[in-house]
């Protein structure tokens, strides 16, 4: 059974590679995303490792001069994607691209290749580590909000979780800009609209584009006056732990200049993390920033605390115990949202859905901490998802069926580099 599906997966990435860069999937994502292409490179890293790191060579082209990587390189104009560079409108930029970052998971990539490597990786790590910094920094400096202690998100699409109800809070406190122009969406044409966010949200969506649009991209001001301000445990815990490995590249490369601003940052991280804390519920959650209200349900993004290495005892145990009620009540873990939660919807991509990308690093963290049960039956349910329906975009976490895109390339990578066994030449 694997060896077949390792050659469909290989398959996958080969058609969806677009000569250097890899799409997510053809026609409905036709450009390269930002932390799609981090997962990417660990699936190609099993057979090709130059390729492999010219993948996120290829990412960090795009890299503004202010150090932001955006979560969409524009490399050509495809009809088939909206809202593309014409709406973006970021001229400065080196290579066209949106206004806005995603997860920053790149350089726990590049940790992991040097690892599993030899001094091939080195030598690449090294010569991006400048990158690295410069994005990690621009996320602690431009999008650290005056009054709030970790970082925070201006868009949904920047969280990678983009319709999840955690939004609602920070979407219903803002208004459509009467302004906004008339436009046609790309996404319910690819893809079955019942899966996808509603008119109302796309709506907001784009007001948030307009905004930055407005002021030129300026990133402070988007962080500090624009519509929307959440702070996101996604964002919080991938940096955080991405902190971590850019710390463990720093002392690799005798980078010593960096090393006490890194520890500061991840200092920082971990105390900040308290902020994200919803008494409630238990559980790290998103909050808004301009309210300090919480999100009340526990998201796959949740159960990242682990992967960022932070909470008490308590909390840790408190947060398995969310994950063994959300486990009761779906077939198939993590789902990505509350299935406790009314607007839990299995199939509808951030409201129940199961992500791969997210039960690779949860399982890890949980692998870290010692909660070896729960850490393989997020890996084996990814895995049996797979052997059921392929390899989709996400999956209906209560039937397995797979979800919106198909031949999906960040699907198709981890399976390679965390379920078949090539896995063994990335995890070292
Ligand atoms: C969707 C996902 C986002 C991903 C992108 C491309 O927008 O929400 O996380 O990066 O598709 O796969």
């Amino acid at each position: 059974m694997s060896s077949s599906l390792d050659e469909l997966a290989v398959e996958v990435l080969r058609t969806n590679d677009r000569g250097g860069y890899t799409v997510p999937t053809a026609r409905l994502y036709p450009y390269q995303w930002n932390w799609d292409s981090a997962f990417i490179a660990l699936g190609l890293a099993t057979y090709d490792r130059k390729r492999a790191w010219q993948e996120i060579q290829f990412l960090f082209e795009g890299q503004w001069e202010n150090g932001m990587v955006p979560s969409i390189i524009f490399r050509r104009n495809d009809p088939d994607y909206f809202p593309g560079p014409e709406t973006w409108q970021c001229n400065d930029c080196k290579v066209l691209s949106t206004g806005i970052s995603q997860p920053p998971v790149a350089a726990s990539v590049a940790r992991s290749l040097v690892e599993s490597g030899d001094q091939f990786d080195r030598e690449f790590a090294e010569k991006l580590f400048d990158a690295f910094y410069g994005w990690h920094k621009w996320y602690h400096e431009e999008r650290k909000p005056d009054n709030c202690p970790i970082v925070a998100t201006v868009h949904p699409w920047e969280t990678g979780r983009d319709n999840c109800p955690d939004w609602e809070l920070g979407l219903n406190n803002m208004t459509v800009d009467p302004e906004l122009e008339a436009y046609t969406r790309m996404d319910t044409v690819h893809a079955d609209a019942n899966e996808r966010p509603s008119k109302e949200q796309y709506d907001k969506y784009l007001t948030i584009v307009k905004f930055g649009r407005d002021h030129n991209w300026d990133q402070k001001t988007l962080t500090n006056e624009g519509p929307f301000l959440m702070a996101d445990p996604c964002i919080h815990f991938i940096l955080l732990r991405a902190d971590r490995d850019l710390l463990w590249l720093a002392e690799q490369f005798g980078k010593s200049n960096y090393i006490d601003e890194i520890k500061g940052w991840i200092d920082e991280g971990v105390k900040g993390s308290e902020y994200l804390w919803n008494p409630k519920i238990k559980a790290y959650c998103a909050r808004d920033v301009k309210t300090g209200e919480f999100s009340d349900g526990f998201s796959n993004a949740s159960a990242l605390s682990f992967y960022a290495g932070v909470g008490s005892e308590s909390q840790m145990a408190d947060t398995i115990r969310n994950m063994q009620r959300v486990q009761s009540k779906v077939k198939f873990m993590m789902p990505s949202w509350d299935p406790d939660a009314e607007d839990f919807e299995p199939q509808r991509y951030w409201c129940g859905p199961v992500w791969p990308q997210m039960n690779y690093m949860i399982s890890i963290g949980l692998k870290e901490h010692g909660f070896d049960r729960m850490a393989d039956n997020i890996r084996n349910d990814y895995a049996a998802l797979i052997e059921q329906s392929g390899f989709f975009e996400c999956f209906n976490s209560v039937t397995g069926e797979g979800c919106i895109g198909k031949q999906f390339s960040w699907t198709a990578a981890l399976w390679l580099a965390w379920i078949s066994p090539r896995k063994n030449a990335i995890a070292a």
